[in-house]
């Protein structure tokens, strides 16, 4: 064992052949050994480096053993101290354990019980190493971890998410409302270096454009009527951190000249005033709009546009995620569960598969609304068809509905568009894995390829069809 682990150690004695001869040994099997006569020596060895392990006798001339515990147990604490009592005094033996050494040893020293104890803590200094950073790769993870979804789509969405966080691109986020592009500015944040620092919101679309850039800039007192105070903008409330701008496509064009401005200098100046403000400001912004088609009619700048258009990120609508689906609503059945004290278990065969064929115009914020209202509805401890909302339970007879509309045409013609929809669903909720969508529909591989030609169903065309 003592082979792995090598460590830098240091031995507090005052005693200078004692002193000398652990430190030999201890060298001697490798470990990297510093030596100290007093208290306070060590003390200051200590507060410049780091050891993994310090042999600390209980006498020392100035202040005892005790007090560089103490110290240790303080100021060092990833440091484990083994003390070194006189024979026969277990009292003292058992302080050190209360006051939080590693372990005790008594003299005089058996070589092999020192290198004993020395190998057990730092094998345990590196057991928390490891734990550490298990955690510290949960934080990590953390940001993502809320977010729910093993669809190929979402998986996508992970994935870009990770590479682009910790950078200071700025990032436009596209998906319709309640989709997640709130959580995903979020992760993106948690996962970055700025995660320390403030996490910014601002609802473009909530406000009246004067009121938005003083919102986002600050004004100065008298910049108009109302102002009676200096305000500080969102920019500099976020400096060193993350401004997510939502529905950035409501912006009148002034703030779209300004917003062009602090991304290409990061730079501003408050509304009113003439001092110049340099914010350091990860932007990311949202919007549920075609921002290239706002571009061609003129609404939105184009030199704004390939500022912020460096990566899109494109949140899929929850109904091209049916998979997803029984996860989302069992996380939320859980969690309103806890809220109103009650104990439901689960959604019956009707109720899932109605909650999968749904349309979700609201997507996962509507599906939350749907759960709730389910849990709080619930009789029994189970939710059936009878809980969800009249909306949901009509849009269950759907393809009756495409049938009976296509009229005098043929039953074989009412079916395509059903059956369009299902294979796509399918394929969807499989990751695009053509063996195992086949398998799910019940079809062979071959019937599947051909029915996706006859249809045009691609990959790539659903893709570009969703941006
Ligand atoms: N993948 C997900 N897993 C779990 N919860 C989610 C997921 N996506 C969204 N939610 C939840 O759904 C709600 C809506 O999400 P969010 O506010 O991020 O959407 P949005 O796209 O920003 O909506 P809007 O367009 O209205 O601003 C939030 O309560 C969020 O926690
Ligand atoms: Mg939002």
């Amino acid at each position: 064992m003592s082979e792995t682990f090598k460590g830098s150690l240091l031995v507090v004695d005052d005693d200078q052949h004692i002193r000398e001869a652990i430190a030999d040994y201890l060298r001697s099997l490798g470990h990297r050994t510093e030596t100290a006569g007093t208290c306070r020596e060590a003390i200051r060895r200590m507060d410049e480096y780091p050891f993994d392990v310090v042999v600390c006798d209980v006498n020392l001339p100035d202040l005892d053993g005790f007090h560089l515990l103490e110290w240790a147990v303080d100021n060092t604490p990833d440091t484990a101290v083994i003390m070194l009592t006189g024979y026969g005094t277990i009292e003292s033996a058992v302080e050190a354990i209360r006051i939080g050494a590693f372990d005790y040893l008594t003299k005089p020293l058996i070589d092999d019980e020192l290198n004993l104890a020395v190998t057990r803590a730092l094998e345990k200094r590196k057991i928390v190493e490891e734990n550490r950073n298990l955690r510290a790769q949960l934080d990590e993870r953390y940001g993502l971890n809320n977010i729910i979804g093993r669809d190929y789509k979402m998986l996508k969405l992970y994935d870009m998410i990770e590479a682009v966080a910790d950078t200071r691109t700025t990032v436009l986020i596209l998906g319709e409302s309640g989709t997640g592009k709130t959580m995903t500015a979020r992760a993106i944040h948690q996962l970055s270096s700025r995660r320390d620092k403030p996490f910014v919101e601002v609802a473009c679309g909530a406000l009246p454009d004067t009121l938005l850039e003083s919102e986002l800039f600050g004004h100065v007192a008298g910049a108009f009527t109302g102002a009676t105070t200096d305000k500080m903008g969102k920019f500099l409330q976020a400096d060193g951190g993350t401004l997510f701008l939502d529905e950035i496509a409501t912006a009148s064009p002034s703030l779209q000249v300004k917003l062009l401005r602090v991304l290409q200098d990061r730079e501003f100046e408050p509304v009113g005033g003439t001092k110049t403000y340099k914010v350091d400001v990860r932007l990311i912004l949202a919007t549920n709009q075609d921002l290239e088609d706002l571009v061609r009619q003129g609404k939105f700048r184009e030199d704004l546009y390939y500022r912020i258009n460096v990566i899109t990120l494109t949140q899929p609508p929850l109904r091209e995620r049916i998979g997803d689906i029984p996860l989302l609503a069992e996380h939320y059945l859980k969690e309103f569960n806890e809220q109103n004290g009650k104990k439901v278990k689960r959604f019956d065969d009707a109720a899932m598969q109605a909650m999968q064929r749904y349309h979700w115009p609201g997507n996962v914020r509507e599906l939350i609304n749907v759960v709730e209202r389910a849990v709080v509805l619930c009789k029994g401890d189970v939710i059936t068809l009878q809980d969800l909302p009249e909306t949901l339970r009509r849009d269950d007879s759907t393809i009756r509905g495409l049938a009976a509309r296509a009229g005098a045409g043929s039953l074989k013609e009412a079916l395509v568009e059903p059956e369009r929809q299902i294979i796509i669903d399918a394929l969807e909720a499989n990751g695009w894995n053509r063996q195992a969508t086949a398998k799910a529909l019940g079809i062979n591989r071959t019937t599947l390829y051909k029915k996706m030609k006859k249809y045009g169903i691609s990959y790539e065309r659903q893709m570009m069809g969703q941006l």
